[in-house]
């Protein structure tokens, strides 16, 4: 998470200098563990994640260098951040550069107390910058796993629609125009090319809601707003729920096309969801663009989620909510979803620019 607390460990055997870090780092709201020897630093390395030790370098009965040293021995610290307090001398700066491998700086006494807090403050965001490009890296490999297998499944499932239902209409529609031949009667004819066109009426179908389910049809040349109207009014169609769209402003401009993509794939996405888990009756689709960011949101009479999907946690949601994150922090924007006492709200808010049709465009 961006703002968790991050753990700093701070090392000295002097009770009042520990006291005096804590009060100087008390206010970047961090958690500061205390340790007043090399054992007590080295287990609390061992039962927390440590952010950043801090410690000085000349502690009477503790060096700061050896404790280093053993540190970073450990897999697990070679990118722990250390901070030391030394006096400054060359031979210090000397030393440092053997722990150079992971995050290491070092203050001077008197230590000024703005100074530490500005290099704690750039240790713990990287901490926490890393963490959370790690648990990005996690997500996109599930997600990409996720993806793969769906594709197989839907790569199946379309080989399967064409064999077993558009080839078989085409095979019928064939074997009766193979039969129109002269020597059957005029009437027959008629008969089987009629019965033939009925076929292909079927088969022409098919291929239009195939191809509507792989790519929305209308999306490219006629924006978001009337695909998703037309894909609303089918929806609630098929699935028996009333589903209504409201657009703001009314005169809703073209945005940039992965932007119209990704906002229709997410309500098809929540519609779907809502299709299959809400037991709703009724449901609201909701666009509206102010202030340079698109708001579209997707809410439901339903059962309601759980607080674990509310949450997003990883282990609760599936490729779907999965693949609306994504799409949605892949252009910079945030989804959210919360009860909505009844049912559930899906919301997702992206910043955008409209589209300017290329005529309008200034060369600068
Ligand atoms: N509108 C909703 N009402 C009630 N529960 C919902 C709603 N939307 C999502 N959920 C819950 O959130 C879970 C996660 O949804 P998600 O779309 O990520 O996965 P899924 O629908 O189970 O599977 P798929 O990966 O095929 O989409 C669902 O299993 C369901 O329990
Ligand atoms: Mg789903």
């Amino acid at each position: 998470m961006p703002n968790e607390k991050v753990n700093i460990l701070m090392v000295d055997d002097q009770p009042g200098k520990l006291l005096s870090y804590e009060v100087i780092l008390e206010e970047l709201g961090e958690n500061l563990i205390k340790a007043s020897s090399g054992k007590e630093a080295l287990e609390c390395l061992l039962k927390d994640e440590i952010a950043i030790v801090l410690m000085d370098v000349s502690m009477p009965d503790l060096d700061g260098f050896e404790l280093a040293e053993m540190i970073r021995q450990h897999p697990r610290f070679q990118t722990t951040a250390i901070i030391f307090i030394s006096a400054v001398h060359m031979q210090d700066i000397d030393q440092l550069k053997g722990y150079q491998r992971g995050g290491v700086d070092y203050i001077s006494v008197p230590v000024i107390p703005e100074l530490l807090r500005a290099k704690v403050t750039v240790f713990a965001e990287l901490f926490r910058k890393t963490k959370q490009l790690e648990q990005l890296n996690g997500d996109l490999r599930r997600l990409s796993s996720h993806l793969i297998t769906m594709q197989d499944e839907e790569r199946r499932r379309i080989a399967r629609e064409l064999h077993d239902g558009l080839g078989q209409d085409l095979v019928a529609a064939k074997m009766l125009l193979d039969q129109c031949t002269p020597r059957i009667s005029e009437e027959s004819k008629i008969e089987k090319a009629k019965q033939a066109s009925g076929i292909m009426d079927l088969a022409i179908q098919q291929v239009r809601s195939m191809s509507h389910l792989l790519h929305p049809p209308l999306l490219d040349e006629v924006g978001i707003v009337s695909a998703l109207t037309w894909y609303v009014e089918g929806f609630s169609k098929r699935s028996g729920i009333k589903t209504t769209v409201g657009i703001e402003p009314a005169e809703f401009p073209r945005l940039e096309r992965e932007l119209e993509i990704t906002i229709f794939r997410v309500v098809q996405e929540a519609l779907t969801n809502v299709f299959r888990h809400a037991q709703a009756r009724q449901a609201w689709v909701n666009l509206s663009n102010r202030a340079n960011k698109v708001t579209a949101s997707v809410r439901d009479d339903g059962q309601g989620v759980s607080q674990r999907v509310a949450d997003l946690k990883p282990g609760s949601i599936g490729i779907g909510i999965g693949g609306m994150k994504q799409r949605v922090r892949e252009l910079g924007g945030d989804i959210t979803i919360s009860q909505a006492d009844p049912g559930t709200i899906l919301e997702i808010v992206i910043p955008c620019s409209t589209k300017v049709p290329l005529e309008m465009r200034v060369s600068v």
